[in-house]
């Protein structure tokens, strides 16, 4: 046996994962190098993903990879609350300096569900604070997907996420999604659907403005299945919550550090939210961290009473953890000194040609891409949904390429190193796996 393999696969419980089909035939990795992962066979894999939309500087980078060593030596663990260590305001600064103007705060996380709940929670605390503690409501849309826990899946909107949980949150209401049948094969972003963005108006009349805390999005929603903004969209979206004091949360898991080809998708497109939500990038997906960034008006919004109290009862134990910080902090240089962000915007022109290349591809209904971000969606299987895009995952990994499927739509976001030949060579064998499905 080899002896990556372990020898009983039935204790771990795998997240996201059809388990049973996993432990009869498992796909291991064990290796991990820029573009490829090294399987448990001794063969390459082309991450077509960034593992899971994280590691967009690519795999086992030596500035990230000796940070996290060195810090691990210097000081394993320090504690956030009343207690401080340098890097973790190090590394806010950095952060703060690559983000929207004004969003000058940061709150640490560990993960993007996490900077979800938070954000939620510092919106709702935020209004009390300012003395208008019934703006209570949360409103999301339908196919959003904001993390796993009782917050984001209240305000999320993948319905298997939701459907078994219970009641979840009360005060929650959902836009619609901006899934329209006419924007089929767009390029960038669709045409059509920025009056999706009125329905939140219908929400507010439902409701009165002045019961309704935030909005979030995802300014591309990316687990569903690549939903790029309608043109206008998320402008009518700022212009509608500014109207009525709502705050605008952009969940910039996916989005942030550079997949779109600037820092956060609020630069991409000049929108500028009040809360953005991150993680994955944030450390290249080395160590968990997340953040959430809020603007100076929200954070100043808490700094008043007396100054040896407490100004947000929230926190986690890893909060700006030093190991997690390092690692930001070097993942920060590499992206900046290989200008990898800048890299992802000259790369996108060419993914999106080779993207829509595949449109005569066996199956495929409709292609959508952003940055270096695509999807294919596939005619489902009748009666079976799912199924088709899964065998096709199944088939590119024996093919020695990783895609991601979710529902009949394969995604994927390459890490921003990338090479062109690399994917003519995603692409190519995708399009080899799909022809020969059935
Ligand atoms: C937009 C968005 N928000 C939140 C999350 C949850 O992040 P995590 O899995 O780190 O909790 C994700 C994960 O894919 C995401 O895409």
């Amino acid at each position: 046996m080899n002896v990556h393999q372990p020898n009983d696969l039935s204790a771990f419980w795998m997240p996201f994962t059809a388990n049973r089909q996993f432990k009869q035939n498992p796909r291991m990795l064990v290796g991990a190098k820029d573009m490829h992962y090294t399987t448990s066979d001794g063969r390459e894999v082309l991450d077509g993903t960034a593992g899971l939309w994280c590691c967009n500087a690519g795999h086992c980078r030596p500035k990230i990879t000796e940070a996290v060593q060195r810090q691990v030596a210097e000081m394993d663990y320090a504690p956030a609350f009343q207690m401080g260590h340098p890097i973790a305001f190090e590394l806010a600064n950095r952060l703060v300096d690559i983000a929207p103007e004004g969003m000058d705060h940061v709150f640490y996380t560990n993960s993007g569900s996490e900077s979800v709940e938070t954000a939620l929670k510092i919106a709702l605390a935020y209004h009390r604070a300012r003395g208008e503690g019934q703006r209570t409501r949360l409103i999301g849309r339908e196919r959003g997907y904001h993390g796993v826990n009782f917050g984001g899946i209240s305000v999320g909107g993948i319905v298997n996420n939701r459907k078994v949980f219970g009641s979840l949150l009360t005060g929650v209401d959902h836009m619609p999604h901006t899934h329209l049948a006419e924007n089929a094969w767009s390029k960038g972003q669709p045409e059509h659907g920025a009056n999706l963005a009125d329905e939140l108006e219908r929400i507010v009349t439902l409701h009165g403005a002045e019961t309704i805390a935030a909005v979030i999005v995802e300014p591309v929603a990316g687990s569903t299945g690549v939903l790029v903004p309608p043109k206008g969209y998320l402008e009518k979206l700022r212009e509608i919550t500014r109207k009525h004091g709502i705050l605008l949360i952009f969940d910039e898991v996916i989005t942030g550090f550079g997949r779109l080809g600037s820092a956060f998708a609020a630069q991409h497109y000049g929108v500028q939210p009040d809360l953005m939500t991150t993680a994955k990038g944030l450390t290249n997906g080395v160590i968990p961290m997340g953040a959430v960034f809020a603007s100076g008006a929200i954070h100043d919004a808490f700094m008043q009473g007396p100054e040896h109290l407490i100004e947000l009862f929230h926190g986690y134990t890893y909060s700006g953890n030093p190991i997690a910080a390092a690692a930001g902090i070097a993942t920060l240089d590499t992206y900046r000194e290989e200008g990898l962000f800048e890299r992802a915007a000259e790369l996108a022109p060419y993914w999106e040609e080779g993207l829509h290349a595949l449109k005569d591809a066996r199956h495929v209904i409709d292609i959508r891409n952003e940055g270096l971000i695509g999807a294919v969606e596939l005619e489902p299987i009748e009666g079976a949904p799912t199924k088709r895009a899964f065998a096709a995952f199944l088939a590119a990994y024996e093919k020695g390429i990783l895609i991601r499927t979710t529902g009949d739509i394969i995604a994927m976001s390459p890490p921003l190193i990338i090479e062109k030949a690399q994917i003519d060579e995603l692409l190519g064998k995708l399009r080899d796996v799909l022809d020969a499905l059935e």
